[in-house]
């Protein structure tokens, strides 16, 4: 048996193919179309591993997947493959709806066309694992309950808009052709590989480097954390046991304000690399312009997966963030090879350095 994975030289994706391997010999097909997100030097412990196959590509190229498909007959695909960054999104809208809008129809009419092919025992086992977010479902009040998979969607940024297409055609697919789907909506994740465009591993790598450390706003926004193998295992259980056509959200039962995420960052910074001069990290917070449209609160009520499937997070914020900022602590050549040129025109671009 073989999965397909895309996306998995990403953040969450590569930590999927780095655990999944390490608990099964169950090959894996890892499309991945490497763009800047994408960094194969995540997945170098499986250099020469013949159960991780590799192919560069998109998953908007239907002959690809089609010919993927046909010549390793995965039992399930796992769609991770996204433009994932709401501030990129702001910039340039367009990559978001070609990867995540036309690039997952594209994908699932190739899967739809590989599926109705299968045996029956085959296709009856088959599954179309689509990974989204809680950002669909828009922003929370301060005293609204967290999200249910029975929220109304409603997306505000050019991200969470295309994503909620793309949960929209994954459920069409199902409901009009009858494709084994599972959709899961997760929360922020954080943890090892993750770009440091994102909040936590941005903070880190800048308060490392002595720059400013930019908050958007008043720093008030919410946000509910997950550690990212967490994420993964969750996944890993809404796919071997989930009930084909319900979706899942995952969260880590964690919110957090921004600023409360950069002060624990700069603190456990603060323990492990104490500045020269004996300043806290925190000194070189700076309040910046907020993002337009910034959603101000998002938590989800992760009670149908604890429930159905017995999920919960393995990691409280407290031993997921040590973990993170060691990791990033261990790996300054990581970070340094994805501070490459491209990272640095963003930077420049999005915070006008
Ligand atoms: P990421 O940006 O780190 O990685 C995305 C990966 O997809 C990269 O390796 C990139 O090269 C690849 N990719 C992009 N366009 C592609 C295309 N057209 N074809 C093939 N590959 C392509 O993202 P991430 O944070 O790992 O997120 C993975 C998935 O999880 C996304 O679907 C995202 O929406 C979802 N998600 C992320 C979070 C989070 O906090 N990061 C939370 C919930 C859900
Ligand atoms: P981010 O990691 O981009 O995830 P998302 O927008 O998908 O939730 O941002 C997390 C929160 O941190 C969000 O409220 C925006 C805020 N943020 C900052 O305050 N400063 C920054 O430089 C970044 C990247 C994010």
């Amino acid at each position: 048996m073989t999965i397909l994975v895309t996306g998995g030289a990403g953040f969450i994706g590569s930590n999927f193919v780095l655990d999944w391997l390490a608990r099964s010999d169950e090959p894996v097909i890892d499309l991945d179309r490497l763009t800047y997100a994408g960094n194969l030097e995540n997945l170098r412990s499986l250099a020469g591993d013949p159960r991780h196959i590799f192919v560069r590509g998109d998953i908007g190229d239907f002959d690809l997947v089609a010919t993927l498909l046909a010549e390793h007959r995965p039992r399930a695909i796992i769609n991770f493959a996204a433009e994932s960054h709401v501030d990129r999104s702001i910039h340039g809208p367009e990559d978001f709806i070609q990867t995540n809008i036309v690039g997952t129809y594209r994908l699932l009419e190739a899967a739809r066309g590989y599926w109705n092919a299968l045996p029956e025992a085959d296709k009856a086992a088959f599954r179309f694992l689509h990974v989204s977010t809680d950002e669909v479902y828009g922003s929370l009040g301060p005293d609204d309950p967290p999200f249910s998979e029975n929220n109304r969607y409603e997306p505000n940024s050019p991200y969470s808009a295309s994503k909620a297409a793309s949960d929209h055609l994954v459920r069409a697919w199902h409901h009009t052709y009858g494709l084994p789907v599972l959709t899961t909506n997760c929360s922020n994740n954080y943890g090892p590989y993750q770009f440091p465009e994102k909040l936590i591993p941005l903070m880190i790598v800048n308060a490392l480097a002595g720059k400013p450390l930019p908050v958007y706003g008043d720093g008030l926004n919410v946000r509910d954390w997950l550690y990212v193998k967490d994420h993964c295992a969750a996944i890993r259980v809404v796919l071997a046991r989930g009930r084909v056509g319900e979706t899942y959200n995952i969260g880590g039962w964690n919110e957090k304000t921004n600023l409360e995420i950069v002060r624990i960052v700069c603190r456990l910074l603060d323990e492990r690399r104490p500045r020269p001069d004996g300043a806290s990290h925190a000194s070189l917070i700076t309040f910046v312009k907020d993002r337009p449209g910034h959603d101000r609160r998002y938590a989800i009520d992760a009670t149908k997966i604890a429930r159905e499937l017995g999920w919960r997070p393995a990691e409280t914020f407290e031993t997921g963030i040590e973990k993170t900022v060691a990791w990033y602590l261990d790996h300054p050549d990581w970070v340094a090879h994805v501070q490459s040129g491209a990272y640095r025109e963003w930077i420049g671009r999005h915070y006008g350095e």
